[in-house]
């Protein structure tokens, strides 16, 4: 069956809103067709091959920041708190694990949300749920629940301002490795985590003078200065993906330049649906979120439905089961997928089958549990003698008290401290940190790398 940038629109869809303007719909529509795309090809492209090399083994993703961006916090130090943070995990996971990390941010463009329920109930008053900020807004009014079409375009243009200021940051020499020791300073006095991240970046420096030496320097090697970072979210607003989804002007081929990389959610990737006819079209890299309840043969049409050439590299798997559910649930995946012969880059979201709400009302998510999934997603990968190849995460570079403890203890009482999120919670910048050192031990074990 033909496919074109449209043809989702035959197919049955899950967790759209219902805009009451049809006309205003359109006129956005027509308006984001016409803009600039915010990312090109070639960099999808570029991304692609990278996942290729982790599909081999020769390689690490890491993906993470907001569960939902929003409208609100857009300021310069959320989104450089952010990616300082992923640049200071990749630097732990790069040296423990000997291995090149490739990052992949959910940001710039990570504004709509899937959600259990259409309604939401406050006191016996009943509103529209809170979508994200692409289509609603989170206040508790009728008003604010209202979708409206014109946040599309707010979302395209914090996208683009996100965009610009990360790619500055990326190569104008914030990720310069000389500076991998200043990428701290805003660790608090007691971060049990800091003297840990202080030798990483002496052993960096001993390395870089060595090297300078040698005549390997920025200036010779620009790797050394600068970073690759790509941007991901979930494709959930078809209308809006539609109208970034462009022909690559090299290829020929169609392209979502929303982001590098999109991603299906567990909610909306049911075989015969809309979602499913989008993402089997366009040619950016793709992931799919993969719950507990997931087949080997639902698994296998999944995969023949993405990615039928069988490239290394097209297909991320992001198996989000929740630490008690994998052992019982992945390595049936895997053998499946190991005895069809198929590529495709593992990767484990540890935060989404890993929530619960607590007495007092939070959504919370404990440090152990998400430790736990990803402990056990990588002794599962080497058991069957396959490559558990990255990580997603819901984190971000502020201090917040959203996730239950690490190694300050956050317990039950303190979320109501800083609970910022617009949406599920995320793990604060020491709790990352932690995350890091802690995976990149098995990250090294499991490559057979030196330990830190
Ligand atoms: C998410 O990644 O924010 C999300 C909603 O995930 P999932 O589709 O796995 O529930
Ligand atoms: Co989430």
């Amino acid at each position: 069956m033909t496919w074109t940038p449209d043809s989702w629109r035959k197919f049955p869809i899950q967790q759209q809103p219902t805009y009451a303007n049809a006309e205003q719909l359109a006129f956005v529509e027509s308006q984001l067709k016409r803009y600039p795309p915010l990312v090109f090809a070639e960099e999808a492209r570029r991304l692609q091959a990278h996942l290729g090399h982790v599909c081999q083994g020769e390689g690490f993703l890491l993906q993470g920041g907001d569960c939902a961006e929003s409208f609100r916090d857009f300021t310069a130090p959320k989104i450089r708190d952010t990616f300082k943070v992923m640049l200071q995990m990749a630097i732990v996971l790069t040296f423990a694990g000997s291995v090149p990390v490739t990052k992949v941010a959910r940001m710039a463009g990570q504004f709509a949300k899937p959600r259990s329920s259409n309604d939401e109930t406050i006191d016996g008053v009943t509103h529209p749920a809170y979508r994200g900020d692409i289509i609603n807004d989170a206040a508790f009014t009728a008003e604010a629940r209202e979708p409206d079409p014109n946040r599309m375009l707010t979302a395209y243009h914090h996208s683009a301002a996100s965009l610009n200021l990360l790619r500055a940051f990326a190569q104008g020499g914030f990720a310069d490795l000389h500076k991998v020791h200043k990428w701290n300073m805003g660790f608090i006095a007691a971060n049990p985590m800091k003297e840990k991240y202080q030798k990483v970046a002496e052993r960096i420096e001993e390395a870089l003078r060595f090297m300078e030496v040698l005549g390997i320097t920025a200036e010779t090697h620009p790797t050394i200065h600068e970073t690759e970072l790509f941007t991901s979210h979930e494709a959930l607003l078809l209308p809006y993906e539609e109208a970034l989804t462009r022909t690559d002007s090299l290829t020929g081929l169609q392209y979502d330049c929303s982001a590098h990389m999109l991603w299906m959610g567990e909610r909306t990737r049911q075989l015969d649906h809309a979602h499913m006819e989008f993402f089997r079209g366009i040619h950016n890299p793709v992931g799919v979120k993969i719950g507990p309840t997931a087949t080997p043969d639902e698994l296998m049409a999944v995969i023949d439905a993405l990615n039928p050439n069988n490239t290394p590299g097209r297909l991320t798997l992001i198996t989000r089961m929740g630490a008690d559910n994998l052992a019982a649930n992945l390595p049936k995946l895997i053998q499946r997928v190991q005895a069809e012969g198929r590529h495709v880059v593992w990767s484990s979201d540890p935060m989404h089958g890993n929530t619960v709400k607590t007495d007092n009302g939070y959504k919370t998510r404990n440090f152990d549990a998400i430790i736990r999934e990803i402990r056990q997603f990588f002794a599962i990968h080497q058991a069957e003698g396959s490559y558990a190849g990255g990580i997603h995460l819901e984190m971000t570079g502020e201090h917040v008290t959203e996730c239950t403890g690490g190694a300050y203890q956050i317990s039950e009482s303190d979320l109501e401290k800083r609970y910022l999120t617009q949406c599920d919670p995320r793990l604060n910048a020491d709790q990352v940190l932690e995350l890091a050192f802690l995976v990149s031990e098995t990250l090294g074990k499991a490559r057979a790398g030196r330990d830190i």
